[in-house]
């Protein structure tokens, strides 16, 4: 069933959570599934003192994320996933002497034949890419001529526009931008490619979509959950560094984007970029009109108490990092000339979700008085993802009545599809070498282009911080941002529930 070849997938960080949460978890399901090819090799490295015996324990036998998966499977079966599992202590830090880990590597390679095929994932701090990049280098470890090298880096991808063009710099000082993985587990996600398939697929949508039909665009990132256990690092980040400027920005760049000419990574990802880049940037003039922040404050959801953001641990007691974020923008191109997008995203709202929401313009003749069809098409992410359309009927009995209705699809309809985490199928691209749903250079610079001058902006503190009372959607004056008396959908955990449907 495989493709992908033989090769060696050398994680650095290897000790820390994500390698247990999401990384093992993903490979195991690849196997049990049958992509992981004959010659197979995970070699974690980190500064962590482990045989290979601990590291397989810690990640596999004994891990809390994989406990479910394994009640499932025969003991040989998750001997023989283990045993691809070894482990190599780096010392006191990564900027150290290479050869003893080049030698394992190679060792290994020869002796499980894993054809000097290596992918180096990095599950560090972004400060150590560089350094790890160099020291691989150093040993000839980033060289092509034998088997292909590929390296893929997690977020955060820069803490600015600055920062990340010198990680960019700093990475393509050793290895080609071709070999290059820039995770955003947001495109791993079905639905975020099903944007994709929705527009270039069908001759129903793409020709309306448009500034001649569509009169705005709305994106919502909602979790109910707040910072939890990760305040420390989140103060210093905000709505804006830890969910905008990646995620959010690749679904504008797919919601947005020209017909590619045709589906190879880099023609879909060269109209990426071309849309990002043709976001018009705030200005003075726009800075204040087209924001909002936000930032939760304690509150009782279900008789529970909900701390405020304030109290979390790690964050300062007088924070001003934002927990909700709101632009409006616009595209300055030729399809999307004067259309506004909104997007948002926050913690501790009524509900987690993600969806996309095409307004369309009303008809041009309006032929049954007192009707206002509000043509909408919802693209829903995540829970419960499908599509909805929402036209209008007539009502049943005398005159021309009209009524709002529904059209919808449901992903769970697709009964037999076997829908991959956001990890598995990432990591199984990387490993068959394609960059489809990776962020280039060149993407991650555009959107650090248009929403670093908006942080830097609110550092200044001339824009209100507002409070919103934790599990709302958000500050009081939310809606303003929103031209005319429209509002935004807030919407509850079903795709079809109606539009003041909320949950607390
Ligand atoms: C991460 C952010 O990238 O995405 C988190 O750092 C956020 O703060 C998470 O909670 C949301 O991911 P998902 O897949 O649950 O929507």
């Amino acid at each position: 069933m495989s493709n992908t070849q033989n090769q060696m997938l050398i994680i650095f960080g290897a000790s820390g959570d994500l390698t247990a949460r999401k990384l093992v978890p993903a490979l195991y399901n690849l196997y049990k599934g049958g992509y992981i090819p004959e010659n197979f090799v995970v070699l974690g490295a980190s500064r962590s003192n482990l045989t290979d015996g601990e590291f397989r324990r810690k990640v596999i036998q004994e891990s809390s994320f994989l406990k479910d998966k394994l009640k499932e499977d025969v003991e040989d079966f998750i001997k023989s996933f283990s045993d691809k599992f070894f482990y190599e202590d780096l010392g006191s830090d990564y900027d150290t002497y290479y050869g003893r880990l080049s030698k394992r590597i190679s060792d290994l390679n020869t002796k499980f034949r894993t054809e000097n095929n290596y992918i180096f994932y990095l599950s560090t701090p972004p400060s150590l890419y560089e350094v790890i990049a160099k020291n691989l280098s150093e040993q000839g470890l980033t060289k092509q001529e034998d088997g292909w090298k590929r390296i893929i880096v997690e977020k955060p991808f820069g803490y600015s526009l600055e920062t990340a063009r010198n990680l960019n710099k700093g990475l393509q000082k050793y290895f080609d931008e071709s070999q290059i993985y820039r995770i955003d587990h947001y495109l791993g996600k079905e639905t975020v490619q099903n944007l994709l398939v929705t527009r270039f697929s069908n001759s129903i949508f793409e020709p309306l979509w448009n500034r001649n039909y569509i009169h705005h665009i709305e994106i919502t990132n909602a979790e109910s959950v707040g910072v939890g256990n990760r305040g420390g690092y989140y103060d210093k980040s905000g709505a804006l560094r830890d969910m905008f400027q990646n995620h959010l920005m690749q679904i504008v760049s797919l919601v947005a984007m020209e017909p590619p000419i045709d589906a190879k990574p880099e023609s879909i990802r060269n109209e990426k970029v071309k849309a990002l880049q043709s976001i018009r940037h705030l200005d003075e003039n726009t800075f204040y009109s087209n924001t909002t922040r936000g930032q939760y404050l304690a509150s009782t959801i279900n008789g529970k108490k909900v701390k405020g953001y304030r109290e979390e641990e790690g964050v300062a007691n007088d924070s001003m990092t934002e927990t909700y974020a709101a632009i409006k923008f616009y595209i300055d191109n030729w399809r999307w000339k004067d259309v506004p997008f909104y997007v948002r995203t926050a913690k501790c709202m009524p509900t987690k979700v993600t969806e996309v929401v095409i307004h369309f313009k009303p008809s041009h003749h309006r032929l049954f008085e007192g009707t206002n069809t509000d043509n909408r098409l919802i693209l829903r992410i995540q829970p419960d993802e499908g599509v909805l359309m929402k036209f209008g009927v007539k009502v049943p009995g005398l005159g021309f009545k009209v009524e709002t209705a529904n059209l919808d699809f449901y992903y769970t309809d697709l009964v037999d599809a076997y829908v991959m985490e956001a990890y598995e199928r990432l990591l199984l691209d990387a490993m068959q070498g394609d960059a489809t749903l990776y962020a280039r250079a060149d993407e991650v610079e555009a959107a650090w282009a248009f929403v670093d001058p908006i942080i830097q902006e609110w550092k200044t503190k001339r824009e209100k911080m507002h409070g919103y009372p934790a599990g709302t959607w958000g500050p009081q004056f939310a809606d303003n941002l929103i031209d005319g008396k429209r509002g935004w959908r807030n919407p509850g955990p079903n795709l079809a529930d109606t539009e003041d449907y909320c949950e607390l």
